[in-house]
């Protein structure tokens, strides 16, 4: 049984003191979840003050992005023992805003993923794609591009240890949300590709999160799916409420 996990990808939102008021709001209404994991992943200015409010809770923190390297000259990178000495669980690998934007690539992708790995930090890999991607009927191909070069050379044991978050671009922040069915026809075809690549145990014990517009409204459907094991949720998890009710409705 794969337990259910939603994470909240606070992307360039909140201060420090608007970060800590969410989360002691967070912590009361969460208290008694215990079989849903929670994480938050708050800006990287936020985190330490983010990770004493969170002590002791349910509530575990994660990064939005990570450097491969451990220190040197990298002028503005972050590396990801820092983030472990902090008190990083998680950290987001690969998000569509940062291939778009940051020129990140599966290579990219695969180095910031086996750091963070060395540095015991449980990876939350995106993958998703593009609008004319899926018009053009290549949504498959996009995601065995993702899944070959993201997890190149990645033990199986290590698998074990990274969240895979399907997040199909066009449903990102537009309000439009992959249907039940579509977001399943993905993670069937991601848990098939790991059954491939390592094994049948392995592919059923990988989390996929599903990652787009998810709101109290919709996490129901979307967790009645077979393969679907949470999600990573923008918008909807910078108040109090709607990320509440999305934790309670990932209940399966
Ligand atoms: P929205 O939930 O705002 O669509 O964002 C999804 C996302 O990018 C999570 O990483």
């Amino acid at each position: 049984m794969r337990k259910p996990i939603i994470a909240g990808n606070w992307k360039l939102n909140k201060n420090i003191k608007e970060t800590v008021e969410l989360l002691e709001a967070l912590k009361k209404e969460l208290a008694d979840i215990k079989d849903v994991d929670i994480a938050v992943c708050p800006v990287f200015t936020s985190l330490v003050d983010a990770a004493k409010a969170i002590e002791g809770s349910n509530i575990k923190l994660g990064a939005q992005n990570v450097y491969w390297e451990d220190s040197g000259a990298y002028t503005g990178e972050i590396a990801p023992a820092m983030l472990k000495e902090i008190g990083c669980t998680y950290v987001i690998i690969g998000h569509s805003e940062r291939r778009t934007y940051f020129g990140e690539s599966n290579e990219t992708v695969n180095k910031k993923i086996k750091a963070a790995l060395v540095h015991g930090l449980l990876p939350i890999m995106c993958i998703g794609e593009r609008l004319e991607e899926r018009e053009q009927g290549k949504t498959f191909a996009v995601l065995e591009d993702h899944l070959q070069g993201g997890l190149e050379g990645i033990s199986a044991d290590d698998m074990l240890k990274i969240i895979i978050a399907y997040e199909p671009v066009w449903a990102i922040g537009t309000g439009k949300t992959a249907t039940p069915q579509q977001a399943q026809e993905a993670h069937k075809y991601i848990r098939d590709f790991l059954k491939k690549k390592y094994n049948e145990d392995i592919a059923a014990a990988v989390r996929i999160q599903y990652g787009g517009s998810v709101k109290p409204a919709n996490i129901s459907e979307l967790m009645a799916q077979e393969d679907l094991d949470g999600a990573l949720v923008g918008g909807a998890s910078l108040k109090v409420d709607s990320f509440s009710q999305i934790v309670k409705g990932a209940r399966k």
